[in-house]
């Protein structure tokens, strides 16, 4: 039944930047797994806009080799025929390509469209949908866009004026593709349908908690996108606030889009940082990766301290870092507690004790760990600590669907829960403005090696507290 419930009706998916990298590594896949695990219906189409001339049939080529080496799921030559996939050729002021994508979905009674393009080129889009009558029409029209969602927040509240025009906001779906991640939903489900962590899910029983995004690799041929961006505007404004909202937000009334945004909302408000508790790396070898500018202050690393000034967090330290070219690729969240108040052990035995820490295992080790004392077998008393845990791969028959698989769907049904609000993400740049303002004026970023975990003001920035960065 729910699995009937959870496919699309018949609609038009239009994609602007058809031909990006975002494209073809995730979101035509995505489709494809959709479509090969039943969930699109019959009559839907897609549609690529983009600059070059290719025919519908030199487009579906295209698709072809990107799903044969990017799907999740196995290529099946009757679901990749089954696709009904149309191109338009055409640039975003061109009136004709507009006019050949109002053709293009003439049949379709609901459409959305999905800007993966670079911001600036947003207004030009919407504007087109609008003059060539495309933004409305006898079903639904929706609008998705993907981050950034601005540079800053004047520059994100604009961006909304602009796409606003165009779109009503329940017809704005906005990306974070983390929100997509099953491991990432599985913070709510390991909060609020379990007994024994709620209960201590406050300062008075945890001590920190640490959120680590590191990836090994660089920018590889994204510096146009990156430079000037900067690892701080390009995940930790947007996924990891949004992790720290999942991981510190109350219990939300359910878990429809209006009751979480409530709740994300009111801890991203609570949230309280000085930019001298924000660190900023780039590494070596960043400079001469290729296209990037010669003095390119841009941080390829980020750390920063963060407190929510609220009764359930007051004084717990949230530390959120960053960064590429870090040792390996790995997204983990560490909620650690405080000791225990007594230990009736031989002074000695529980030197290996650690602190009790739950940890979502992000990526790429989809998983989770309970890290608990445990006496040390032997006929001493030792305690050490052991890691209850589990891993999706042994738990689950079935494997995760690829964030965008969900985000897709959840577009085209029009369920909005998992994309963020323009609140948030207002929210979010509050908190980051002050920090990059200060970065403006600050010179260069801190250098570190590839392969290290960053520059060694981000272990100063916890050992001046007498704590460590857990995953190394
Ligand atoms: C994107 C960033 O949002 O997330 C990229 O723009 C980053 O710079 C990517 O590499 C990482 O996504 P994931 O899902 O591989 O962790």
């Amino acid at each position: 039944m729910y699995f009937m419930a959870r496919r699309s009706g018949p609609c038009g998916l239009v994609i602007f930047g058809v031909t990006g990298d975002l494209s073809r590594k995730k979101l035509l896949p995505a489709i494809y797994d959709l479509a090969n695990r039943g969930l699109l219906d019959p009559d839907f189409a897609l549609v690529g806009y983009g600059r070059r001339d290719w025919t519908s049939e030199e487009f579906a080529a295209e698709v072809r080799a990107s799903v044969v080496e990017h799907a999740r799921t196995p290529f099946e030559e009757k679901v990749f025929a089954g696709l009904d996939l149309r191109f338009v050729s055409g640039d975003f002021d061109d009136h004709h390509g507009f006019e050949a994508l109002r053709t293009a979905v003439k049949d379709q009674e609901n459409v959305a469209f999905y800007l993966s393009v670079p911001p600036r080129f947003f207004p030009a889009v919407v504007r087109q949908l609008k003059t060539h009558d495309l933004s409305s029409g006898d079903g639904w029209r929706r609008a998705v866009i993907e981050k950034p969602f601005g540079h800053d927040l004047a520059t994100a509240q604009e961006l909304n004026r602009v796409v606003h025009e165009v779109f009503a906001p329940e017809e704005t779906f906005r990306i974070d593709h983390y929100l997509g991640k099953e491991t990432v939903q599985n913070i709510l489900a390991m909060r609020f349908a379990n007994t024994m962590f709620e209960p201590l899910w406050n300062r008075t029983y945890i001590d920190q908690v640490q959120i680590t995004m590191a990836e090994d690799g660089g920018i590889v041929g994204r510096a146009g996108y990156y430079d000037g961006i900067g690892a701080a505007r390009d995940v930790l404004q947007n996924h990891l606030l949004q992790l720290l909202a999942l991981i510190a937000m109350e219990e939300p009334t359910s878990l429809e889009a209006s009751a979480l945004a409530i709740e994300k909302l009111k801890v991203l408000r609570s949230v309280r940082t000085r930019p001298e508790d924000a660190v900023r790396g780039q590494y070596d070898g960043y400079l001469d990766e290729d296209g990037i500018p010669a003095g390119s202050t841009t941080d390829t690393y980020a750390a920063v301290r963060l407190e929510i000034a609220n009764r359930r967090w007051a004084g717990v330290p949230f530390y959120l870092r960053t960064g590429k070219r870090l040792p390996r690729r790995v997204t983990e969240i560490a909620v650690s507690f405080h000791g225990p108040a007594y230990l009736p052990f031989a002074h000695g035995d529980t030197a290996g004790l650690g602190r009790n820490a739950l940890i979502f295992r992000v990526q790429p080790d989809e998983g989770v760990t309970l890290r608990v004392g445990a006496k040390v077998p032997g006929t001493q008393g030792r305690i050490g600590d052991v890691d209850l845990d589990y891993d999706y791969s042994d738990a689950f028959s079935e494997s995760s669907p690829e964030a965008y698989e969900r985000l897709i769907l959840d577009v085209l049904l029009g369920e909005p829960p998992l994309f963020p609000r323009q609140e948030e993400v207002e929210e979010s740049w509050r908190i980051l403005d002050p920090i990059e303002a200060l970065w403006e004026h600050s010179g260069m970023p801190s250098p570190y090696q590839p392969g290290s975990w960053g520059p060694p003001e981000a272990e100063r920035l916890l050992s001046r507290e007498h704590r460590t960065w857990c995953l190394r």
